[in-house]
């Protein structure tokens, strides 16, 4: 197998602990080099002490950092919503009713229009660092529309999500209940062999604590793994019902309670926080620091979606997050890599070390801290996927 020196590394961040074990902090080497065979790192050092290889990479004193995990995204969908977002900057609040505009282009459109869209965006995360994303189902809503949305959604990663109880779609409004059920039922049989994941929009306006619990339970009947759309738009069961089904991760988590940071802290669920979305709803941000200070762990998604954040970028939510959620840029970088690995339970991800795939981004910038302190720059020079560029900068 041949190896792939790259070396000249101002800073690599590794994520890995002095023993090598991907840690629960931003960690990092100065003046750093890594050696790629085939799909894996195979050696991450000082650049003094690095091993001969086939073929060098200088990269020039820039960073290099983990592919960026985007553990939350909603790409398959057809339409926009821009005037709604125009409406809401204009003083408008955002209700989850809007997600049936979605629904109806989402529908009405072709396969091949679908999975153009998600080419765009799944092009757009490329440029931008993401190296895995998760992506969910939900704006299909009838047994076959979630299916071929999960079928289309397998093609670009094997992150799937399936999100039939997104929301109570028109066409049951006056029959709640037989749509949980549908959802539970026949819906689920369609979709599970395409899905690794079941997910539930846990909201007022969405389901209740009850409905959320049988869907996942349900899920979980057919071998999917859960995670929630848990304390959104305001306080409820959500967090409650992630951290009893053992779900993964509780997603946005912007209106908690002290038992809702409590129970996350001591649980196995993931807090991952969406800072787009607060963004493009013009709400509060989450509190980062109260869950950071809890013990809880804390990843940063872009929930990329028409309605509520339009957003695929995992720099712009980093900025945030330093700039208005007080976190560190060293735990913003650590959330939106290890901590995404972690919401997604994937142990090849997030970290780069000896076993890692090799999934890295290289920037045009000397430390992880610029993502933050250059909002808004294309800082992205080149991303490699199991161990090949697969984007490059001029
Ligand atoms: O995560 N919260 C539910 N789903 C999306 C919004 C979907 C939409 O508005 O179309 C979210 O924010
Ligand atoms: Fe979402």
């Amino acid at each position: 197998m041949s190896a792939t020196l790259v070396t000249g590394i101002g800073e690599l961040v590794t994520n890995v602990t002095p023993d090598g074990m991907p840690g629960g902090r931003l960690a990092a080497i100065a003046g750093a080099a890594l050696v790629i065979e085939g799909e894996h790192v195979a050696w991450a050092g000082p650049a003094d002490r690095a091993p001969a290889a086939d073929t060098v990479i200088d990269a020039e004193g820039r960073a290099v950092l983990p592919g960026f995990v985007d553990s939350h995204a909603h790409l398959v969908f057809a339409g926009e919503r821009s005037a709604e977002f125009t409406a809401r900057m204009a003083g408008q609040g955002y209700a989850a009713g809007g997600i049936r505009t979605t629904v109806a282009a989402t529908r009405a459109a072709t396969d091949d229009e679908l999975r153009a869209g998600i080419g765009r965006l799944a092009r757009e995360m490329l440029r931008q660092g993401t190296t895995t994303f998760e992506c969910k189902s939900g704006y299909g809503l009838t047994v076959k529309d979630e299916a071929r949305s999960l079928a289309l959604a397998s093609e670009v990663t094997p992150e799937v999500t399936y999100l039939g109880a997104h929301v109570v779609p028109a066409e049951y409004a006056d029959d709640p209940a037989g749509y949980v059920d549908l959802v539970c039922g026949q819906m689920l049989d369609a979709c599970a062999p395409h899905a690794r994941w079941v997910d539930v929009f846990c909201e007022r306006g969405a389901f209740d604590g009850d409905s959320a619990r049988a869907i996942l339970a349900a899920g979980a009947s057919k071998g999917l793994l859960a995670r929630v759309h848990a304390n959104q738009l305001g306080p409820g069961p959500g967090v409650t019902v992630a951290v009893e089904a053992g779900a993964a991760s509780a997603d946005h988590c912007t209106f908690l309670t002290d038992a809702d940071v409590a129970a996350l802290a001591s649980s196995g669920t993931v807090a991952t926080l969406l800072p787009g979305a607060e963004f493009g709803t013009r709400q509060p941000y989450p509190d980062a620091r109260r869950l950071l200070a809890a013990g809880a762990t804390v990843a940063l998604a872009t929930d990329c979606n028409p309605g509520s954040s339009f957003t695929s970028s995992m720099p712009f939510c980093i900025a945030i997050a330093v700039r208005d959620m007080h976190m560190t840029p060293a735990e913003a970088v650590w959330a939106a890599t290890a901590g995404g690995a972690r919401a997604l339970r994937r142990d090849d991800v997030g970290y780069l070390a000896p076993g890692a795939r090799a999934d890295l981004v290289i920037l045009d910038a000397p430390s992880h801290a610029y993502l933050a302190y250059r909002p808004g720059i294309p800082l992205v020079h080149a991303v490699m996927t199991s161990g090949l560029v697969a984007w490059r900068g001029r």
